[in-house]
């Protein structure tokens, strides 16, 4: 079997996602990138907010609205699915055919390489360089843009880095996008972490931009499954169809949890964001310490991606696990097996005990 054809296999799974459902937990779990879980208690919720079945053929109006009043958008331009892992799939589905070309960034989040794959699409890639701070380079996005190419696929904030593209740079990636009769689709999951009000999206930057998002990351919302897709009314008429061969209607009393949610966001982003910034000042100090890693530090968000200066993170990551009950992503799910990803949304607790642990770990893979 060749490689081509290999990938055409894996591309029926994900192995990140696998590996995050078996194999991350850990006492110390620094392996999330989201803040940790709210629960229905800390959401108020009463049970004259819940219903079983409601009018949400092709979507839910309150949530709809609440979304387009969120973002600024036409209710036309908002497709709700199930979390931003459903939202990428549908939008897509919706985008590509079997065979286009699209150009996705490296290092990327794997579910989204296999999901182009699976969707037969011709993957293409662009680098994204630890030495140019995860930067996108448009001028590289030029280079690899070929005529048949359909659509540039970014994460914002990036995953694994944690980097945010400012949008000078994503107005560039649009307009050679327009050029040659691509879109963008821009994953902005981690984007909300900015807590701006109203908050940024490229979905203003023009109609070439397609955008997803849920509460997942930013506001420890995982189990709602409330994501949604912007886009341009065409094309989001067109995965409220698809959808009917997916999904078909949603589960209604997720829909009208997220309206309660929705409503609630300002007081659980503030509580979002002062751990975020508290995680982070643990995090920036336990580097301080170290000089067997490099890393870029952004400042805001709940990932950094650190590399290891000698060597892989294989055994670092194994024995970390083994040993000292703690996890983080190794670096090979993201085609960057010197680094590894260390998540900053658990408890306080959690992290500082967790980086007391890897700081040990590191010292005993490096004797
Ligand atoms: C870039 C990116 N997109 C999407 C997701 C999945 O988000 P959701 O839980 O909303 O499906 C993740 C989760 O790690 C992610 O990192």
């Amino acid at each position: 079997m060749n490689a081509a054809s290999d990938k055409k296999r894996e591309a029926r799974a994900s192995e990140y996602m696998h590996w995050a459902k078996t194999r991350s937990h850990a006492r110390f779990n620094l392996a999330t990138s989201g803040l940790a879980n709210l629960t229905l208690r800390e959401l108020q919720v009463s049970l004259d907010n819940l219903e079983i079945t409601g009018e949400s053929g092709y979507g839910y109006q309150p949530l709809i609205q609440a979304l387009s009043d969120r973002y600024q958008v036409d209710a036309a331009c908002v497709v709700t699915a199930a979390g931003t892992s459903f939202a990428n799939h549908l939008a897509m589905a919706a985008l590509i055919n079997p065979s286009d070309e699209i150009l996705l960034e490296t290092p990327a989040y794997e579910p989204l390489l296999a999901l182009a794959h699976y969707l037969g699409a011709e993957v293409k890639r662009f680098q994204r360089r630890f030495e140019d701070g995860f930067r996108i380079s448009p001028a590289e996005i030029e280079r690899t843009l070929g005529p048949r190419t359909r659509l540039i696929v970014i994460t914002n904030f990036h995953n694994p880095s944690g980097v945010l593209t400012d949008d000078d740079t994503l107005k560039e990636v649009g307009e050679l996008a327009t050029k040659r009769n691509a879109r963008v689709l821009v994953d902005e999951v981690y984007l909300q972490m900015l807590f701006a009000e109203p908050p940024r999206t490229a979905f203003h930057l023009g109609n070439q931009f397609v955008v997803t998002s849920s509460l997942t990351k930013a506001f420890g919302l995982s189990g709602l499954r409330c994501g949604w897709i912007l886009a341009e009314p065409e094309i989001a008429r067109r995965m409220w169809l698809l959808n009917d061969l997916f999904a078909a209607t949603p589960v209604h009393a997720g829909e009208r949890l997220s309206v309660v949610a929705l409503k609630q966001l300002s007081g659980i982003a503030e509580r979002a964001q002062t751990r975020l910034d508290s995680n982070r000042e643990t995090l920036n100090r336990f580097l301080d310490t170290r000089n067997d890693l490099e890393v870029i530090r952004p400042p805001f968000g709940s990932i950094m991606f650190p590399r290891v200066k000698q060597g892989t993170t294989e055994r670092l990551c194994n024995l970390l696990q083994e040993k000292y009950e703690t996890s983080v992503v190794p670096g090979s799910f993201f085609e960057m097996p010197a680094h590894f990803r260390v998540g900053l949304g658990g408890d306080s607790e959690t992290l500082a005990e967790g980086l007391d642990r890897l700081g040990e770990a590191l010292d005993e893979v490096r004797l």
